[in-house]
């Protein structure tokens, strides 16, 4: 069987994106878009995978480390048949078929590529690709076919007549081509006539005049070939893929309220029965477990959450770890390094970073735990900071299993709270407390009998003599 390899070109610049940064460096539910169709490539029957660069080639190879690629340089973009032919070199001597991708097309699938190939061998074909008829074709190369239907040439946008723009069916950019009949054809392509591009193309139609066998394959879904050049249709994929993911999460069990406004990365994972509201984004390489319900307008990045957990509305949940059964929010924080054992409660506007939190504790409300480790049953009153950060460097707090915290406690960090102590509320704590005591960290409070009304009379007097009113202060020292 004659052997295959792919060929991506990627050295474009994207100028119809307006970006500072190369088009196939933009991301596509999170993961840039050259990426896709490197991925596409490790899931396909070749020997070796060719990526062409140029614009902004070092962060294009950046993005792609550690994947098994070699790299092609075209140091002029002078048009998507120059851009091939600067894989000459790297593959002289081949003799198979290479399949030439497009670094824009970012959903085509592993499946479909296949199809053209098997499509290619099965037909005996020098040059294959893959067409489509797209609702809206503008931008496209259109395919022109003789009266017969049989293929003429791909005529692009910019040299189109008015009546060749009105075609349907466009060139998806996704070819196969024999080598080395390839190279010899890339010769004999001129510069385009507007444009001064060199074509890729414009190949097919050189293999035909030469007498050699070219086939036009259909695309199964055009919305698989959706080509990426705009802001506009970066949105479409997009969408396109938004849906596919939701898609294959519904049909494995999870509920999804509104799909329309639900946006799971395809890198995540979401275990069945849990329920999704609408407004949720999960990303990055998070997983869920089975039977969780993430409430409207969630954020869950990079995060391992367990089964059975509840995250109430607004919570933004950042490269952290949640156990089974807990319950976040609504309007929690869990800044990176947050690690919560099973069944703990994080409540309202309640900010964690790089802390554990044991099995069974509390943390209700509008507390700060950062650089934290917390035991298990403990219970963090509403206001507590741990204060962490000196202005120079960041220091540990370490309160221990079965420990009770008072309201709008300071722990001022390092420092210990021991196993089953208890801190008075408005305490500011700066010396570890033992195990099972109880901490007074704040000022005396001092009640005088019966003076209130004397203070009143005294602060009404000062107002009408237009002075200050009586602060408590000096004269009411005992
Ligand atoms: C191309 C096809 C068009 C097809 C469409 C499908 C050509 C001339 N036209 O048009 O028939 O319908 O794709 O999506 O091929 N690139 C380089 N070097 C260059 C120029 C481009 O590497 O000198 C790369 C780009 O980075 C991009 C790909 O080739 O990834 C396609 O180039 P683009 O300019 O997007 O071509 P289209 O106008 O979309
Ligand atoms: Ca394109």
């Amino acid at each position: 069987m004659r052997e295959i390899c792919g060929l991506i070109l990627a050295a474009g610049e994207g100028t119809r994106m307006r970006s500072s940064l190369a088009k196939v460096l933009h991301p596509l539910g999170g993961t840039p878009m050259i990426l896709w169709v490197a991925e596409l490539c490790r899931r396909l029957p070749l020997k070796r995978t060719l990526i062409v660069v140029g614009y902004q080639a070092d962060r294009v190879r950046a993005a792609l480390d550690g994947e098994p690629v070699e790299f092609v340089h075209q140091a002029e973009q002078r048009g998507t048949a120059h851009a091939v032919l600067q894989a000459q070199s790297a593959l002289s001597g081949f003799e198979g078929d290479l399949l030439v991708l497009s670094g824009d097309v970012p959903l085509l699938s592993a499946q479909t590529a296949n199809g053209l190939l098997e499509a290619h061998r099965r037909a005996g074909a020098q040059a294959t690709f893959m067409s489509t008829r797209m609702p809206d074709p503008t931008g496209y190369g259109r395919v022109i076919r003789g009266p017969q239907g049989a293929f003429l040439r791909i005529v692009e946008e910019a040299e189109a007549t008015p009546e060749e723009r009105r075609i349907a069916e466009i060139n998806a950019g996704i070819y196969c081509f024999a080598c080395p009949l390839l190279f010899q054809a890339l010769g004999a392509v001129g510069a385009s006539a507007v444009k001064g591009e060199h074509y890729l193309p414009e190949v097919v139609s050189i293999f035909r005049d030469r007498g050699l066998k070219v086939q036009a394959v259909p695309a199964p879904d055009p919305h698989e070939v959706l080509g990426v050049n705009t802001r506009i249709e970066l949105a479409q994929a997009y969408g396109v893929l938004r849906r596919r993911v939701l898609r294959e999460l519904m049909a494995d069990g999870v509920t999804v309220l509104d799909p329309e406004a639900t946006h799971v990365a395809p890198t995540a994972r979401i275990g069945r029965d849990t329920v999704l509201y609408p407004g949720v984004f999960v990303e990055g390489r998070t997983v869920i477990g089975e039977g969780c319900t993430l409430y409207p307008n969630c954020r869950v990045k990079d995060a391992q959450v367990g089964n059975r957990v509840t995250i109430l509305d607004g919570c933004v949940v950042l490269e952290s770890e949640v156990g089974d059964e807990c319950t976040l929010g609504p309007y929690a924080h869990l800044r990176p390094a947050t690690r919560l054992r099973r069944k703990v409660k994080i409540g309202n506007f309640v900010e964690t970073k790089k802390s554990v939190i044991g099995e069974g504790s509390k943390v209700p409300h509008l507390t700060y735990v950062g650089d934290a480790s917390v035991g298990e049953g403990v219970n963090i009153g509403a206001g507590t900071i741990t204060c962490n950060y000196d202005g120079v460097s960041k220091h540990q707090t370490a309160i221990e299993d079965g420990a009770f915290v008072g309201t709008n406690t300071s722990l001022v960090a390092p420092v210990r709270v021991g196993k089953g102590a208890i801190v008075a509320a408005g305490s500011t704590i700066t010396q570890d407390v033992p195990p099972d005591a109880i901490a007074f960290g704040r000022a005396q409070q001092v009640n005088k009998p019966a003076r209130a009304a004397e203070w009143r009379r005294r602060a009404k007097q000062a107002a009408g003599a237009g002075g200050k009113k009586p602060d408590g202060g000096e004269d009411d020292k005992e």
